[in-house]
């Protein structure tokens, strides 16, 4: 049996429900929040919200068909904003293959790979020296099939690993490369220092992460982690992959159909997500916003990445094509 969390408060006399908090039937995370209007939520709405965003790792919210600007507030309240791009205005950006000039991405744009790559399980921004605390989602135009983003749970995958494993893995780090990610997903890119494909280093984290605010303990690899210090290539090859072959199965995964006006907000320190393959002569047209972590803990230091070209160590993520 499934509850469902409800909160109500009486105005003159009337009791208005405001948020309802519906988790997920038979998936470790993830709920559905209505009842309520992001673009206008009343006193109290937000501390229950940020609890359910804390407690089920992925929040869907049906029927916002938000503004930009509106999506650009709601992202706001969980922290400060990265800049994905050097043309970036606000804190969110088109997460779309379609290009400015209104034709769809093919194989030989930069984007048209970035998003196939998407299509492997990952953290946001794990490859940049600041990882990233949430991202959202809202769907704008959509493929009537396929196109869906996929969420799996490291807190769960955590606690069904036997207590040897858990200590082993415990001991160990990964380095982050986009560019390593992209090379097993058949693509190749150069330097070009707009976001990932920078010359700041490969970070260095844990291949388990404790979670800054809750406490609970998650795999924190994902296809942007690769030689485990100690390892062969080859050996940390097969380790990442099986633990995250383990990890992103049933229970613990929740597949998200999109349709227009939803957003999808989730924690990136303990989900993994990928985006579903979807017939690419259609439209798949979303707005993105990627939430900052802390410094305090997301925050690594880099070491040098054969596949970039140069390694100028930072601790920023800001881009220096920028500067
Ligand atoms: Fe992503």
């Amino acid at each position: 049996m499934h509850d469902v969390h409800s909160e109500s408060e009486s105005i003159h006399g009337r009791v208005v429900v405001t948020v309802i908090v519906k988790p997920m039937e038979n998936i470790t995370l993830g709920a559905e929040v209505t009842g309520i209007r992001l673009a206008d939520l009343a006193p109290g709405d937000w501390a229950r919200i940020y609890d359910a965003f804390l407690e089920f790792g992925v929040l869907v919210f049906p029927g916002q068909h938000l503004t930009e600007k509106e999506q650009n507030n709601f992202a706001k309240r969980f922290g400060e904003t990265e800049q994905l791009s050097p043309l970036q205005k606000g804190p969110s950006v088109p997460i779309s293959n379609k290009k400015p000039d209104g034709t769809l991405a093919t194989p030989n744009d930069q984007g048209y790979k970035l998003l196939r790559g998407n299509e492997g399980w990952h953290t946001d921004s794990t490859y940049m020296p600041l990882a990233s605390k949430a991202a959202m989602l809202s769907a704008i135009e959509v493929p009537d099939q396929g196109g869906e983003t996929e969420f799996a749970d490291m807190r769960a995958a955590w606690d069904e690993l036997d207590p040897t494993t858990q200590e082993e893995l415990e001991q160990l780090s990964a380095y982050h490369s986009l560019y390593y990610s992209q090379e097993r997903a058949g693509f190749k890119h150069t330097t070009d220092n707009i976001y990932g494909l920078h010359d700041k280093g490969a970070p260095l984290r844990p291949v388990i992460k404790k979670h800054p605010e809750t406490g609970r303990k998650s795999i924190y690899t994902g296809r942007h982690a690769y030689g485990i210090p100690g390892m062969t290539y080859e050996q940390s090859r097969v380790l990442l992959d099986k633990l995250m072959e383990n990890a992103c199965q049933s229970p613990r995964t929740y597949k998200h159909k999109w349709t227009p006006g939803d957003i999808v907000v989730w924690d990136n320190r303990c989900v993994m997500h990928r985006a579903r393959p979807y017939d690419e002569s259609l439209p798949r047209i979303l707005r993105g916003a990627r939430i900052s972590g802390d410094p305090e803990t997301e925050l690594a230091e880099t070491f040098e990445d054969q596949r970039a070209e140069g390694f100028l160590p930072s601790q920023s993520n800001l881009s220096s094509a920028q500067n």
